[in-house]
């Protein structure tokens, strides 16, 4: 199974040994170690993968998971 983490103001940090990464031609990257993290900024020079660029020019992301709703309809 897998697991991708949402670092705040960071990458997608993805955990999981069954877990290839594609390019556009189906062409897989190599992954030189798990877990591992993939560029959210845009920044990195190591792309898909995060080179830690998020941190030197202060990538910041606002968005985080909202729970669900207790709310139940009305039978
Ligand atoms: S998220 Fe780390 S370099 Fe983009």
């Amino acid at each position: 199974m897998a697991n991708i983490k949402v670092r705040q103001n960071g990458p997608y940090l993805v955990e999981g040994d069954d877990v290839t990464v594609v390019d556009w031609n189906g062409q897989a990257y190599v992954i030189p170690k798990r877990p591992f993290a993939l560029c959210r900024c845009g920044g990195s020079t190591n792309k898909p993968f995060c080179d830690g660029t998020h941190s030197r020019i202060g990538f910041q992301a606002a968005e985080a998971a909202v729970p669900a709703s207790q709310d139940k309809l009305a039978p």
